[in-house]
């Protein structure tokens, strides 16, 4: 087996080399001074199994290109087998049609990586679990909540609870909760689907008086599905709120605005490398890749 780190995710690429004790070929990227993309790969992987680590996070349509590049080009050189481990899975967010004339682009993601070559797909905590469903090759999603639901126990919590932010994946605050032996919920969003403006409910209420709140995420890309989650809290007399998630996307000032609603920690993982990504995903893949693949 070969570990073909990408240049999205040269670090967790090593990281799951490393702990697999399994060969790297690295890879030569260069941008060329109009923008596009050069890559080569710098050692034969004929007859091999090769497994690429390459996140789509921002820039997101660079690392899409290289992913499909560097697919396509594994099979044209003759790998036996070409696994993509996509940590970060862009475009999953608009995965249907919600207004007359859209894109649905997670479909159409889903489309170009089988045609560009890849026999198998592992991602984290994908938008929608229902997109697996449009997968024609074997598709697997791994949860990183187990992760941070471990990273927060090693905080001294004080009388513990966690919130989803949103109705989406409930589950998610439950594996965190669970591990942390509290109690969780959720909030209900709405968004606006012109403005992108969004509006949180309690979904139930629940009891967080004086109480450490971690609240937990697929992804923050504003932040402010989270903001609007702290002032729910607040309101309802949380002392000290910790925020996790999955995908440190972090678009438009993202940290600045959660931190400034009264967040006291925010971790992530490194399935986009950002200041806020302490978490690894590498024992987790490792994990996995040594008992399926
Ligand atoms: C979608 O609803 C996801 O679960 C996240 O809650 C969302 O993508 C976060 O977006 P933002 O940080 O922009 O509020």
């Amino acid at each position: 087996m070969i570990i073909v780190p990408g240049p999205s995710s040269r670090e967790l690429g090593y990281k799951i080399a490393q702990l697999l004790n399994e060969k790297i070929i690295s890879v030569e990227q260069k941008t060329f001074p109009d923008g596009e993309s050069y890559i080569r790969f710098t050692e034969e992987v004929k007859g091999e199994e090769v497994i690429i680590v390459q996140t789509t996070g921002p820039p997101q349509d660079t690392n899409l290109i290289q992913l499909l590049f560097m697919l396509r080009t594994l099979k044209e050189l003759g790998a036996q087998k070409v696994t993509a481990i996509v940590p970060y899975f862009a475009y999953a967010r608009q995965d249907e049609r919600y207004r007359p004339g859209e894109i649905v682009s997670a479909k159409i993601i889903i489309d170009l990586l089988e045609k560009a070559g890849a026999d198998e797909f592992i991602t984290f905590d994908i938008h929608n679990l229902k997109l697996l469903e449009h997968f024609k090759i074997k598709a697997i999603n791994l949860t990183a909540m187990p992760l941070i639901g471990e990273f927060f126990s090693k905080f001294k919590l004080r009388e513990p609870f966690v919130l989803a932010p949103d109705q989406e994946n409930p589950k998610r605050a439950e594996i965190v909760a669970k591990i942390l032996g509290c109690d969780y919920s959720w909030l209900d969003k709405f968004r606006d689907r012109v403005t992108g403006e969004i509006k949180s409910e309690i979904h139930e209420d629940f009891d967080v008086m004086d109480k450490d709140v971690v609240i937990v995420d697929d992804i923050i890309s504003t932040g402010k599905t989270i903001v609007n989650a702290i002032k729910i809290l607040k309101d309802k007399g949380a002392k000290d709120m910790y925020v996790g998630c999955t995908h440190p996307v972090l678009a438009q000032g993202a940290l600045e605005r959660i931190t400034r609603a009264g967040a006291k920690v925010i971790a992530a993982t490194d399935s986009i490398n950002s200041s806020i990504s302490k978490i690894s995903l590498a024992p987790l893949v490792a994990s996995y890749i040594r008992k399926a693949i």
